[in-house]
């Protein structure tokens, strides 16, 4: 399984990609393929200008199609989700999700928009045609505190909730597992039970 941890915050140091980075560990932990896109290193003019045929940008929705599941970060702006993310998913084409499992994440300043992530970014997921969109996790700023190092920890109950997120995650692909192949049944063969 290969899952794809897009970063939709423009900082360098970020507290939604830190939630990216717990997650990434724990999805290796439990064998999975993981690739990140970071979209503050895309061309900001070819995203701007959606410039599909730009090289940063037309690998980077390459490595959206390769991915059988995304883990969608963004620090929450203006009530909604970051500009920077919204960029790039208007490029996308509008099935760019199917078959996808999506888990939305995002941090905030405070409590309050933390339904950002279910009226804000759940309906566009939903319009790229996600095949399934997990209960999304959304952690204050108060959650994701900076260490003397200058890392970011998170406290045990975001940590929990990513545990839990990450379980849900990987059982919905295993769930989604092509079932295997069977010859087919030529239809002389077929017996009705009266
Ligand atoms: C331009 C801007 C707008 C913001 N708007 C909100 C907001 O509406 N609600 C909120 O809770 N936090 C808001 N914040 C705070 C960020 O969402 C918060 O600090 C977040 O953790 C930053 O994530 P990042 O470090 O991944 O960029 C805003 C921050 C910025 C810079």
């Amino acid at each position: 399984m290969s899952v794809l941890l897009l970063a939709g915050s423009p900082s360098e140091r970020s507290r939604s990609a830190a939630l990216l980075d717990a997650v990434s560990a724990r999805l290796r932990a439990a064998g999975a393929t993981v690739e990140r896109l970071q979209i503050r290193d895309l061309s900001p003019q070819a995203l701007l200008l959606a410039d599909t045929g730009n090289r940063s940008v037309s690998a980077a929705m390459a490595q959206v199609a390769r991915a059988s599941a995304l883990v969608v970060a963004t620090p929450v702006y203006k009530a909604a989700y970051s500009g920077v993310l919204k960029v790039f998913l208007d490029l996308l084409p509008q099935s760019a999700l199917k078959d996808k499992t999506v888990l939305p994440l995002a941090t905030g300043g405070s409590p309050h928009h933390m339904l950002a992530l279910d009226y804000a970014l759940r309906p566009v997921l939903q319009s790229l045609s996600a095949r399934h969109i997990l209960p999304g996790i959304y952690a204050t700023d108060a959650q994701v505190t900076l260490t003397p190092e200058g890392a970011y920890d998170l406290v045990p109950e975001i940590g929990l909730r990513l545990d839990e997120a990450v379980t849900a995650l990987l059982q919905e692909r295993q769930r989604m597992r092509p079932l295997a192949a069977f010859a087919p049944v030529a239809f002389a063969s077929v017996r009705c039970s009266y």
